[in-house]
């Protein structure tokens, strides 16, 4: 029997704190009128500073396990996607699972940045493809804003925090036609937190344990890698840009959005866009995206939906499913 893997389940949850452009005026030299035009961002989530990574995640996993209308005891596959883990270890993957009383599934973090839920999902599918699991859970979740430096405009009025998950299960058709995942190490330094564990020791309130960006840099690969990455899917999947009834992008900056879009001449109706309301949160992004549209009734049962993700490492994903 040849088998594949399928979304089942979507679960999503923003912390309850908003912080707008109106907000950031007071903190840097910056105005809603920069932000909105540059980025197309009006506002963002923050999480209280009693609430971590996990727990974003934990509130999204449940949302997603009740959608796919399983037991978090069923589940024999769980991935975090996060670059802002709760703890150096245990994994968020781990402390996730002792929250959902889960007892032996296997449970592991990817690190991939922005690209970190395409990722999670391509590892998973493959699990799945391969027989070595049947219901996995896979949650992009994210505290950013710890590790911003909030007097850099450059860096601090772009990003946000959130959870986003989906359940996967084996099924007989596809579901997940198919994934690619890239990463070129080469760039390192166009998009970073220098700080780390191993190399230098720096502590996070130091500057080294904040995001530095070459934003001009990293916008122009952004398009062109996202603009590749959308080919190379569909000449792998022998299909027409017509086929493609939605787009869920990462959710960096509007601009990039609409050069996606523009490839794949797909009108801005039928693209997903929160980051007016939820900044760019990193590895929630996606799953946040995918969740909001498919609770609202946008992405319907059979469509085939484009997802698509750049960010640091540099890394780059896309996943072309069936709903
Ligand atoms: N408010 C006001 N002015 C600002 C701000 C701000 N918040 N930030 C920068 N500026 C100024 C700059 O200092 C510069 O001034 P100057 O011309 O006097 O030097 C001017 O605005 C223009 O700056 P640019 O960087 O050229 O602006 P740009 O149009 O490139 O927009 C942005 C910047 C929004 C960061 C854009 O480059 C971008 O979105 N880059 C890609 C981000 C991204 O996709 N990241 C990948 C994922 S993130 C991840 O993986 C963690």
């Amino acid at each position: 029997m040849k088998r594949f893997s399928k979304i089942t389940g979507t679960g999503g949850y923003l912390p309850k704190k908003l912080l707008t452009n109106h907000d950031l005026e007071q903190m840097v030299d910056t105005s809603d009128e920069w932000i909105f035009t540059r980025t197309g961002i009006k506002q963002r989530h923050i999480a209280d500073e009693s609430e971590t990574t996990c727990d974003l995640a934990e509130h999204a996993a449940k949302d997603a396990l009740a959608a796919a209308g399983i037991k978090a005891q069923d589940l024999d596959l769980i991935i975090v996607a996060t670059t802002t883990p709760d703890k150096i270890f245990p994994s968020t993957a781990c402390l996730l699972q002792k929250r959902l009383d889960n007892h032996g599934a296997a449970a592991f973090d990817v690190q991939a940045v922005c690209s970190g839920f395409l990722y999670a999902l391509g590892v998973a599918d493959n699990f799945i493809r391969a027989g070595s699991a049947k219901n996995a859970l896979i949650v992009g979740a994210e505290t950013l804003s710890r590790i911003l430096n909030w007097q850099d405009r450059d860096t601090c009025v772009l990003f946000g925090d959130g959870a986003g998950a989906v359940v996967l299960q084996e099924s007989q058709k596809p579901g997940i036609m198919s994934t690619h995942l890239h990463a070129d190490g080469a760039h390192e330094e166009l998009l970073h937190v220098p700080g780390g564990i191993s190399r230098n020791k720096m502590l996070l309130e130091e500057a080294g344990g904040f995001v530095h960006m070459s934003g001009n840099e990293v916008f122009k690969m952004a398009v062109n890698t996202l603009g590749q990455i959308v080919d190379e899917t569909l000449k792998y999947n022998n299909i027409e840009k017509s086929a493609i009834d939605w787009l869920v992008p990462h959710q960096a900056n509007v601009r990039i959005i609409r050069a996606t879009a523009k490839k794949l001449a797909m009108p801005m109706e039928h693209v997903v866009v929160t980051v007016e309301r939820h900044g760019n949160t990193s590895a929630a992004s996606v799953p946040l995206a995918l969740n909001e549209a498919v609770r609202d009734g946008r992405i319907k049962p059979g469509q085939t939906v484009l997802m698509e993700a750049f960010g640091g490492g540099f890394t780059w994903g896309s996943a072309l499913v069936k709903i």
